[in-house]
């Protein structure tokens, strides 16, 4: 058969909440025109994340029952640390209440003033856990990736002679460790290619820097490197994902990505001081390191979807339909950033909304739009989350202006789906009506989560 199904059936729904144009125009308003503001209840399809939002199965939430709740040495964190290591082979897991609990112990030990940490691409919150030290985030993304209409399998890759030149003009010792996010989150969820991570690894090691993946999205890229990379077609996605953590030295990982869960992640490493000192700081501030900052069940949970996120028939599935998305959109004419990405759509903004100034945010007139429309809840990725001032308070922009429809993993058929290509349509079609944003509140990090907006008339 052609037809690709969801490879699941529904034991327990949750219903949406249909709002009218009416409603949505008042609660935009209530929200100071900032999606992350609006509540989860006002919302028709969420797809500001596919962070903590996936759909568990049934043998997850009987894990959850079997979660052993004792503090010190529970049966929940063994089971969790044998399968993380058989995935990633990493001698030392410690469990943490999410991503970013990884990244602020691993960069708080290895950060600082004067250091600099080159990435693919960080994140938002990894790039503020570097910078919180003092030290600098350098995104180095590959030149295919800088390009948003450019069609190539892994636009996700490091750049190397970037990387080698940054670590020449740098100074190693200035350089506690390079990470590499894989699949590439703020470059379009694009993935990188297993001889990249190879290739950046020896260069890492030449150098004497320890290379750390940012592994949220480890299985779409492992199923990108499978279906894309020759010599990779025969091998299971499980063999390959290992392979790639073999290449690292160590790993942050935001469960509630890959992992299948609402809330959890681990920091992952080879290097036995560096595990002691991450130890120690996990027991001030996220609990003793049989469970971090989780409960048994969670890590149960995790466990277990740590098996069920590497099975290809789902692999096929998420791939296929998020691919699916921007096939639809891209027929129509929609510019998004190509080709699609492993866990969402990039809807470019810049041209889909020409007319508006990147000072005016059209990333973020753009989302309003969505929701305002069609109750759609997405995330802007351009100026708004990345762009900084100068001296003179003039914005410097971010590299692109992006808004997000990222797919939460087994919550929304295809039907649901359907329902946003026509959102996006109709918004298209009336695009040159709308009009950008100004900022009328800030604070002074992470700006994108409290900001409050004005629309510019
Ligand atoms: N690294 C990457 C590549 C991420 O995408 C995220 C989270 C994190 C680290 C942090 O993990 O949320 O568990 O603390 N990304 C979410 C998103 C929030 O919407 O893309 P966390």
């Amino acid at each position: 058969m052609k037809t690709i199904i969801e490879p699941f059936k529904i034991k327990s729904v949750e219903p949406i909440r249909f709002t009218t144009l009416e409603e949505r125009e008042a609660i935009l308003e209530l929200a100071f025109n900032n999606l992350f503001l609006v509540p989860a209840e006002g919302v028709l399809i969420d797809l500001l994340t596919d962070s903590g939002t996936s759909a568990m199965s049934a043998d997850q939430w009987a894990g959850m029952m079997r979660g052993d709740e004792s503090y010190a040495g529970a049966r929940s964190f063994y089971r969790f640390e044998a399968k993380v290591r058989e995935l990633t082979g990493f001698r030392y897991i410690i469990p943490t209440h999410q991503g970013r609990a990884a990244e602020k112990i691993l960069f708080s030990i290895t950060g600082g003033k004067g250091k600099f940490v080159p990435n693919n691409s960080h994140f938002d919150t990894t790039r503020a856990n570097v910078e919180f030290t003092g030290a600098e985030a350098i995104d180095l993304p590959c030149t295919e990736g800088r390009d948003p209409d450019l069609i190539a399998d892994f636009k996700g890759n490091m750049d190397l002679e970037g990387l080698a030149r940054f670590i020449r003009n740098t100074g190693r010792s200035n350089i506690p460790l390079c990470m590499m996010t894989v699949t590439n989150n703020s470059g379009g969820g694009q993935p990188v290619s297993m001889a990249n991570i190879k290739a950046t690894k020896e260069l890492c090691a030449r150098n004497g820097i320890p290379l750390f993946l940012d592994a949220c999205r480890f299985a779409e890229n492992a199923y990108f490197i499978k279906l894309r990379e020759p010599g990779y077609e025969d091998r299971t996605v499980e063999s390959i994902a290992q392979e790639m953590f073999a290449h690292a030295d160590g790993a942050t990982m935001s469960a509630k990505k890959d992992a299948l869960v609402n809330m959890g992640g681990f920091l992952a490493m080879n290097d036995e001081s560096l595990a002691t000192r991450a130890r120690n700081i996990l027991i001030v501030t996220e609990g003793f390191p049989t469970y971090g900052g989780l409960a048994g069940r969670d890590l149960e949970a995790i466990a277990q979807g740590l098996d069920e996120i590497v099975d290809e028939h789902y692999l096929q599935y998420r791939i296929r339909s998020v691919e699916y998305l921007g096939e639809r959109l891209t027929r129509e004419g929609v510019p998004i950033l190509q080709p699609p990405g492993g866990h969402a759509i990039y809807l470019n903004a810049r041209k889909f909304l020409p007319q508006i100034p990147v000072d005016q945010y059209p990333g973020q007139a753009l989302s309003l739009e969505l929701f305002r429309a069609g109750g759609i809840r997405s995330a802007e990725i351009g100026s708004v989350m990345f762009g900084k001032y100068d001296r003179d308070g003039k914005l410097i922009p971010a590299r692109m202006e992006l808004v997000r429809l990222a797919i939460p993993r087994r919550v929304y058929t295809q039907s649901h789906i359907d329902y946003v290509i026509e959102a996006v349509l109709d918004v298209y079609k009336r695009r040159s009506e709308l009009r950008g944003v100004r900022i009328i509140e800030e604070p002074p990090i992470l700006r994108h989560f409290t900001a409050k907006f004005a629309k510019v008339e």
